[in-house]
């Protein structure tokens, strides 16, 4: 009960964890180079490491599209996406391919938003996290900053 308590007060104190997932710094220019071509340079602790290995190795059928990257670049990036996942127990299945909209997380994060605007023209995906998110790239998803006004707390 005790620890109980001390876990939601702690969780109070610190309102803007969640909200804030920034790129670490140690990010390879090649992530930002091969990854965000077509979409953000998604935050790695967005998936856990097992999620990120199987991403990666799918990359020449990836959700449709060729993202094949040479062997050493894919090296690369994989140990730094790998190194810096997300909790696994948090983050849940994935899928196969694995997609951050289908984690447990991103599901819990996004449970009360109407299914409709998952279709709006401004957003098309729900992978497009810009769309509602306009400071994604550079780690901001405060619940204060949600660029479609009807969404935003
Ligand atoms: C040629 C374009 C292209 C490149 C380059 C590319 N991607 Fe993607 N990626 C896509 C498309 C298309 C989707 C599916 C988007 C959708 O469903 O709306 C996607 C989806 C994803 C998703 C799942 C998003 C979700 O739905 O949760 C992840 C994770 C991802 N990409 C990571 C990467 C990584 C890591 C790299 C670099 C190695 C990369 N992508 C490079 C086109 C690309
Ligand atoms: C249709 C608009 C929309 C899209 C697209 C979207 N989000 Fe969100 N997201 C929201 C809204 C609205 C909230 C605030 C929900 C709440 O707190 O009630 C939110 C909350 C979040 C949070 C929690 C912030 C906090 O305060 O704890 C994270 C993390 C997040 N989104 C990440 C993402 C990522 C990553 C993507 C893309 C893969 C994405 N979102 C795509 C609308 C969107």
């Amino acid at each position: 009960m005790k620890s109980l308590l001390f876990l939601a007060l702690l969780g109070s104190a610190f309102p803007a964890l969640a909200d804030r997932l920034p790129m670490p710094a140690n990010a390879p220019a090649s992530f930002t180079t091969e990854c965000s071509s077509c979409h953000i340079a998604y935050q790695p602790a967005l998936l856990k490491a097992a999620d990120w290995r199987k991403l990666m190795a799918g990359l020449s059928d990836h959700f449709g599209s060729d993202a094949t990257v040479d062997q050493k670049t894919g090296q690369e990036i994989g140990a730094f996406l790998e190194r810096h996942a997300g909790n696994a127990s948090r983050l849940g299945n994935a899928g196969n391919p694995p997609r951050i909209t289908q984690t447990s997380r991103f599901i819990r994060k996004h449970d009360e938003i109407p299914a409709k605007y998952w279709r709006d023209p401004r957003v098309k995906s729900a992978a497009n996290c810009e769309a509602c998110h306009p400071d994604a790239a550079r780690g901001s998803y405060s619940e204060h900053d949600i660029s479609i006004r009807e969404l935003r707390e």
